[in-house]
């Protein structure tokens, strides 16, 4: 049987408080063990709390409740908000989860006012509120941290902008750019990330409170007001779908995804740059490690961890996915298992971003070796074919002419198209002139691509505003 307090109430250590009324035995313990979400749950504490200070406003607004008894709660609510911030109130872990907690230890200490919070309320539209308040509040701060990491990459980039280094298709040398282009590029991916967040959270701005268990209230709650009072644009349309709505969930750990794809590829790149082979970036010792047996090694763990990570959040964005596959209307007990992958997915991403730019901002560029990656291995061959259009040949002759010139060198041994000499060009095409030579210099090639986004150090400089710009005032 429930334990029973003085004023007749469920005590918070009875796990099944809040709905054992109508059972002649308490759960068994396993069963408790079971279905207990309140390690998972109460980091939503303060959330739940701003919800119910909301709900008992609108409930004594519209008469349901005294005034005292709201005064009594909001008083409550407050002092359980103050020692749970202080660490003087502790969670109780024997609570089934954080609306029970909360409910509870409020009515512990103010009495029977504490048993009318719950009025109108069911916890199905409670939690469904609870996880919209958490992501209103954390996103802005992983938004911040991207942010940061965007204005560090931009700013690393404006002291790179004349720093040759090939850009690459198929791992395979394609055609000149520049170092600060490239982790401009980086950058991008990372503010389509940041939009997509604020999109995410323009989508989450209704509330659903008082959508009941699944089919509302016939007490005469408004709705409207408690979204006021939370902040929100308006309340969801309907209350079946808003107690059986996660789509928010799935729809942000994929927003995780897509930053942690993103965060993959910076890390492949910085794990091959790292190699002796490439050498084009040293990272600090700070954010290396070494190994066991190998008493030479200096390893790119950290970049290795974030690309693993990245499997962690996929699968928390199939787990969710797929747990929320073919629920029925509405509300059922599977979607408590949607915040373990949401918070998961969440910390990993954020741990990352931060990782990531203490990484990156302490490493050291080898602009040598970038530079040297872009002479020989004919980058500069669409340049030498572009030379050719600009004396009146059509591109696909010209192509054609230019894969000549790479035949010829490397059928005698040589590397670079500039290897050749002025007279066996000309053999291949008459249109070849001394000129040539200085017009495909890496720096020359690089240089003179000037279209918008291009790799040109002026239109790298506009990319550099651009994001700073971007950047300015979110972190
Ligand atoms: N802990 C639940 C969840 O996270 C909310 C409670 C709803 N429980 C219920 N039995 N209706 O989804």
């Amino acid at each position: 049987m429930a334990d029973r307090n003085s004023h007749g109430t469920m005590t918070k250590d009875n796990h099944a408080a809040l709905w054992h009324g109508r059972f002649s035995e308490g759960p068994d313990a396993a069963a408790v063990e079971f279905e207990t979400s309140i390690r998972v749950d109460e980091r939503m504490a303060l959330d739940d709390i701003q919800g119910s200070k909301a709900h008992a406003a609108m409930l004594c607004r519209q008469k349901i409740i005294s005034e005292k008894e709201n005064s009594e709660i909001q008083k409550g609510l407050a002092s359980i908000e103050e020692d749970l911030k202080s660490g003087s109130l502790a969670v109780d872990y024997s609570a089934e989860d954080i609306h029970s907690f909360i409910e509870a230890t409020l009515t512990d200490r103010i009495g029977e006012s504490g048993r009318k919070l719950h009025t109108g309320r069911s916890r199905n539209d409670q939690i469904a509120l609870d996880e919209r308040l958490y992501l209103r509040r954390v996103i802005p701060e992983l938004q911040r941290q991207l942010a940061s990491l965007i204005k560090t990459l931009a700013s690393i980039a404006s002291e790179h902008r004349f720093s040759l280094l090939t850009g690459y298709t198929h791992m395979q040398r394609a055609q000149p750019g520049t170092l600060a282009q490239h982790l401009c590029s980086w950058a991008w991916m990372l503010v389509r990330d940041y939009k997509r967040l604020t999109d995410s959270l323009g989508r989450i701005g209704l509330s659903p409170l008082g959508s009941g268990a699944l089919a509302g209230s016939d007490l005469p709650l408004d709705r409207e007001y408690v979204a006021e009072l939370l902040g929100f644009d308006g309340v969801t349309e309907n209350s079946l779908d808003s107690v059986a709505d996660r789509d928010y969930c799935i729809e942000f750990v994929s927003d995780f995804s897509l930053i942690q794809m993103h965060l993959s590829r910076m890390c492949e790149e910085i794990v091959y740059w790292s190699s002796s082979e490439f050498g084009f970036v040293e990272l600090s010792e700070k954010w290396s490690t070494g190994s066991s047996i190998m008493p030479q090694k200096k390893n790119p763990d950290f970049a290795e961890l974030i690309r693993g990570r990245t499997g962690r959040v996929y699968g928390d964005l199939i787990n969710l996915l797929t747990m929320m596959k073919a629920l029925p209307m509405s509300y059922d007990r599977d979607m408590q298992e949607d915040k373990a992958p949401l918070f998961d997915a969440l910390d990993c991403v954020q741990g990352n971003i931060i990782v990531f730019e203490a990484m990156i901002s302490s490493a050291r560029w080898n602009t040598q070796r970038m530079a040297a990656s872009c002479e020989g291995g004919f980058a500069n061959a669409t340049d030498v074919a572009d030379y050719l259009v600009c004396r009146g040949m059509a591109f696909r002759t010209a192509h054609a002419v230019a894969a000549r010139c790479v035949r010829l060198a490397i059928d005698t041994g040589r590397s670079a198209i500039e290897e050749l000499t002025l007279s066996e060009l000309k053999a291949i095409s008459p249109l070849f002139e001394e000129d040539l030579f200085s017009k495909i210099t890496p720096l020359a090639c690089m240089g003179a691509r000037k279209t918008t986004g291009g790799p040109c150090p002026e239109q790298t400089e506009k990319q550099i505003e651009a994001l700073l710009s971007f950047c300015n005032g979110k972190c």
